[in-house]
């Protein structure tokens, strides 16, 4: 049980540094969106999908407090609080969000016995790139001062480069899942 227990928080420490080493990914401006493609949106599926809702969240937690107390750990070496009140603070906010929503709705289907691949991936799909996109561009559209609909219609562009790495987040948590010393973490 203690064991299971720092198995959980060792892990959960090893996610945050590896969404800490996505952030060396730069980003790609798009240009029409003061948004950028980053990988760090991979991170905080991938940490969900093995840690589940409660260490899930302890992990993006201690992620988003050291971006939020100024260490340059967001893509292309950002951090601060202004971060969090520019266009992309809502992105931020949904990852704080994401485990605890897709957390639980993949440890129901778990409970159930109905976590077949698909079906991870379909609420992989809702429940983390739509629930992320839909939030980050109500922020954008009132921290931008732009309609709704321009911004979610700009986030649409976000969705095959999210939906590829929603399908290599549920194929590597799959395979990570079966090693023995990672058995029973989610
Ligand atoms: C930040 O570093 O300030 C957050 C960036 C958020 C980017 C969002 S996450 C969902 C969507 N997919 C991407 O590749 N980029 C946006």
């Amino acid at each position: 049980m203690q064991n299971q227990q720092t198995k959980k928080l060792t892990l959960a420490a090893m996610m945050t540094a590896i969404l800490i080493i996505l952030g060396v990914f730069p980003g790609i401006p798009l240009g029409f969106i003061p948004v950028p493609i980053i990988l760090q949106n991979m991170g905080v599926l991938l940490t969900t999908e093995l840690l589940g809702a409660k260490y899930g969240t302890l992990s993006t937690t201690l992620f988003l407090a050291l971006a939020l107390f100024g260490l340059p750990v967001l893509s292309g070496g950002r951090g601060g609080f202004a971060v969090f009140l520019g266009p992309t603070g809502g992105y931020l906010i949904a990852w704080l969000l994401v485990p605890a929503v897709l957390g639980s709705l993949l440890y129901l289907l778990k409970q159930h016995n109905r976590l077949s691949w698909w079906l991870e991936l379909v609420t992989v799909m809702i429940a983390g790139v739509l629930l992320i996109d839909f939030i980050g561009s109500i922020w954008l559209s009132v921290q931008s001062h732009m309609p709704l609909t321009t911004a979610l219609l700009s986030n649409a562009a976000f969705l095959p480069g999210d939906m590829i790495k929603a399908t290599l987040s549920v194929i590597l948590a799959r395979r990570l899942r079966k090693i023995p010393a990672l058995q029973g973490i989610f």
